[in-house]
């Protein structure tokens, strides 16, 4: 069976717990909008368009228990709520401006059935985007290389066979690229816990390495290829992902390794113009300063603990997505492309 991250049950959702993997898998139930923005704020579930379907079905558990006073207004409360969660991944609110477009125009039983059907619809086209995006990234791997990539952008962060994960899975089975180096990615470990455990289940061969061997990796020719998922990519094609993404692609472009980024059109945030105005998440100290609950500093250490980075567009080999690849990103590039997809 393909690993899922998400269920949708008609009158709940259900998340694969991602705090407790790779030691439980334990599904959480989610009976309210509170609880899908709780479980995303909490990292239960995560990865960008993670997130934003798991928003799409808050939105339509919040539709249900109003029931026939459902509306654009009364579904407010529970849109703010879930747009609260976290602030750095655009797929979120793209998911959710999606919805709010659907209640703007029925009520009731009606629009309830139309929410429900619209975050079936983000669920499913992000599971059929994965494998196209991953169709347009295998080309531009190596051939034979060892590629590196951080934090997790799999199956269990999308929905189903991931972005930047989805494109080395293809890559590995069309015999492509000799195997996978995962960081770890401090301080929620995704690389270590999450990815080299979905890359394992599938027989592609991975390395799991502490983020700081990055740049000996490098320095030694054992890496050939850097890929990542991302969290935002603004006009310009700056791009946010998870922090260490920034150190990645300097140490990339210092050792003349390609840096690649793999996500789907939703993660594309036209209206920013460049990085400086994506806000980045500063999440609790107690995260830097304990693992599991067991203390790793002193209680009382000063902590910064920003959950994302920004990665300027020019140290980015290309930018793939489910419409193709764009090259050499910047405000031009980035242009040229979207103008050319339809609806877009
Ligand atoms: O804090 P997380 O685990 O939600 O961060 C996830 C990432 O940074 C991913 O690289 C990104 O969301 C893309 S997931 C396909």
């Amino acid at each position: 069976m393909a690993l899922t991250a998400l269920r949708w049950r008609e009158d709940r959702l259900e998340l694969l717990d991602q705090r407790l993997l790779p030691a439980q898998s334990r599904w959480l139930t989610c009976h309210s909008a509170d609880d899908v923005a709780g479980a995303i704020r909490d990292m239960a579930v995560r990865g960008a368009p993670a997130i934003g379907i798991s928003a799409a079905y808050g939105v339509v558990l919040a539709a249900r228990a109003l029931g026939a006073a459902a509306t654009a207004a009364t579904l407010t409360p529970a849109l703010d709520t879930l747009a609260a969660s976290r602030p750095t991944a655009v797929n979120l609110f793209w998911a959710l401006a999606r919805m709010q477009r659907i209640a703007a125009t029925q009520q009731g039983a009606t629009l309830i059935q139309a929410l429900t059907n619209e975050a079936l619809a983000i669920h499913d086209e992000d599971r059929r985007m994965n494998h196209r995006l991953a169709a347009f990234g295998l080309p531009l791997l190596p051939e034979g290389g060892r590629i590196y990539t951080h934090c997790n952008t799999g199956a269990l962060a999308t929905g189903g066979h991931g972005t930047a994960l989805g494109v080395l899975r293809s890559a590995w089975t069309a015999g492509r690229i000799r195997g996978v180096i995962a960081g770890e990615t401090r301080p929620w470990m995704q690389g270590s816990r999450l990815t080299s455990w979905e890359l394992m289940q599938e027989g592609v061969p991975v390395t799991l390495v502490t983020d700081n061997s990055a740049g000996h990796l490098m320095q030694r020719g054992e890496v050939q290829a850097v890929i990542v998922g991302a969290d935002r990519i603004t006009a310009n094609g700056d791009t946010a992902n998870k922090i260490g993404t920034y150190g990645l692609a300097v140490l990339a472009r210092h050792h003349g390794i390609p840096f690649y980024v793999a996500a789907p059109l939703s993660t594309i945030d036209p209206a920013l113009p460049d990085g400086s105005s994506i806000v980045i998440e500063e999440r609790d100290a107690s995260e830097v300063r304990q693992i599991q609950g067991t203390p790793i500093a002193p209680a009382e250490v000063p902590v910064q603990n920003p959950a994302f980075d920004v990665t300027p567009a020019a140290l980015i080999t290309a930018i793939i997505t489910e419409h193709g690849v764009i090259h050499a990103p910047d405000t031009a590039n980035m242009a040229a492309y979207l103008a050319n997809i339809e609806g877009r």
